[in-house]
């Protein structure tokens, strides 16, 4: 009974089908507005250009780097790209850690340790004298005025540096290389993490258009018609949008699915008010809305006996991994019982089943919430293109959809509700955007050379 009860008090959480349609067209309308030439610089959905038209032809060759910034790792790569066999081999890559002072404080020492973490990757591989190309993934909203120019409009997630929004993010990072002086880079190729993923997917499959993360934050990018992104000059062929859909409902459009707890959420952020889609679906905060609903339900009395430990009270102690543990098929009651415990939490049967409940209802959420924005998306191609049935392939990382046992399947089940005349293919990115980074530079350096 008690069961029932918390699945009562928990439909708040759940988004019909009519309302993630509704959604759909919220979203379709933010999507026009981004891309409008005057309409954009309050949009909420931002429709970022990426200067990206053109994919991998095979002609391109080399060596080159990649930094891969914003998730939850930072890495650096070092890549091989071999001609017309289509080719692209990782050679090297190395994590290095970010410590959360360094996320926070000021941007010349954050890029002072990226420069020196490559020092460090390119001294160990013995290329510290060679001067080579370098594709930057940097997974923040920036306003690109060309593939080598990239303004950081503002940091979302977990970083919040001084003295780098509104900033040129290449010129910081070449800045911070000379104050250094032990080595050099080549031309730079800014992406997103969108962009490199679907880069690196379209590697593998050529119709791959779309390129979603759902990880720590949440975005994606697709190919506009160059005629409808009123900001670019030109009439003819594509260019890859970042969408930046975490800032969907920052005008307060969803403010109807908020629910207190998404409230609380983005109160406590250190970005509040921005990114409020991003707060309702990504990895960064679902353990944190588990948390409140718990510590709520167990005010109520429908949980743990009315009783809350310091562990629960403290934010972020109930992490978004554990939702994948948890429900993960046979073995994650004997997982909830765990955490409950490391929680200092009661943790009967019943207490496990109700965590249960809650976990699969935020998750649910968040792929429903993602699928109603990939289905905008993808009518918009199918609309773009005048097709009547589009077949198309989605390139896709993160942690959350990589990691969460249900979550996927969930996803294209309500995509293939709300978008009936879209084949869509998905396509998980084994190594990272760094590699779609590199494809980017890569092809800008054919580009450079084939102009000159
Ligand atoms: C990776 C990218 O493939 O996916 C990262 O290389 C990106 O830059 C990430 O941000 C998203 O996943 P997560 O879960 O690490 O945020
Ligand atoms: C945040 C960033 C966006 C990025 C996404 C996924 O939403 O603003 O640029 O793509 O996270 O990492």
């Amino acid at each position: 009974a008690i069961l029932r009860k918390v699945e009562d008090w928990l439909q708040p959480f759940r988004v019909s089908m009519e309302t993630l349609r509704d959604v759909s067209v919220r979203l379709r309308r933010d999507l026009i507005r981004g891309l409008g030439k005057h309409t954009h610089r309050r949009a909420p959905v931002k429709m970022l250009p990426t200067f990206v038209r053109a994919t991998p032809d095979g002609t391109e060759k080399g060596d080159f780097l990649a930094l891969d910034l914003g998730g939850t790792h930072f890495r650096v790569l070092h890549v091989r790209v071999l001609e017309d066999q289509q080719k692209l081999l990782k050679m090297d890559s190395q994590i290095c850690a970010v410590p959360q002072e360094i996320m926070l404080g000021p941007g010349s020492q954050l890029f002072d340790h990226i420069a020196a973490c490559l020092s460090e990757f390119l001294v160990s591989l013995g290329l510290r004298d060679q001067v080579l190309p370098l594709g930057f993934t940097f997974s923040f909203p920036c306003e690109q005025k060309d593939i080598d120019k990239s303004i950081l409009i503002r940091w979302t997630k977990g970083f919040n540096c001084s003295g780098v929004e509104g900033e040129d993010v290449v010129a910081l990072l070449r800045e911070a290389i000379h104050r250094r002086g032990d080595y050099d880079i080549g031309p730079v190729a800014m992406v997103n993490d969108t962009v490199g993923t679907m880069m690196s997917c379209g590697y593998r499959d050529r119709s791959c258009e779309i390129g979603m993360i759902i990880g720590t934050g949440t975005n994606a990018c697709y190919m506009e018609e160059i005629k409808n992104v009123k900001r670019v000059e030109g009439e003819d062929g594509r260019m890859c949008i970042n969408t930046e859909w975490g800032g969907f409902g920052d005008d307060g459009s969803l403010r109807d699915i908020q629910t207190e707890f998404d409230l609380e959420v983005d109160r406590t952020s250190l970005n509040p008010g921005v990114h409020t889609f991003e707060k309702m679906i990504s990895g960064m905060y679902l353990g944190e809305v588990v948390r409140l609903v718990l510590v709520k339900l167990a005010q109520e009395k429908m949980l743990f006996g009315g009783e809350v430990s310091e562990a629960l009270l403290t934010p972020n102690t109930f992490k978004t991994e554990y939702i994948s543990q948890i429900e993960e098929e046979g073995t994650g009651l004997d997982r909830a019982r765990e955490i409950l415990l490391e929680l200092a939490l009661p943790a009967g049967q019943q207490h496990c089943r109700i965590l249960l409940l809650v976990c699969s209802t935020l998750s649910t959420r968040s792929a429903q919430l993602c699928a109603a924005a990939l289905a905008t998306i993808a009518n918009r191609i199918r609309s773009n293109r005048g097709l009547d049935q589009l077949h198309t392939t989605v390139g896709v990382d993160g942690t959350v959809y990589k990691k969460h046992p249900k979550f996927s399947q969930r996803l294209q089940d309500t995509v293939r509700i709300l978008a009936p005349h879209c084949n869509i293919s998905f396509l998980v990115d084994e190594d990272g955007s760094g590699k779609g980074a590199v494809m980017v530079t890569a092809v800008a350096q054919r580009l450079a050379m084939q102009s000159r």
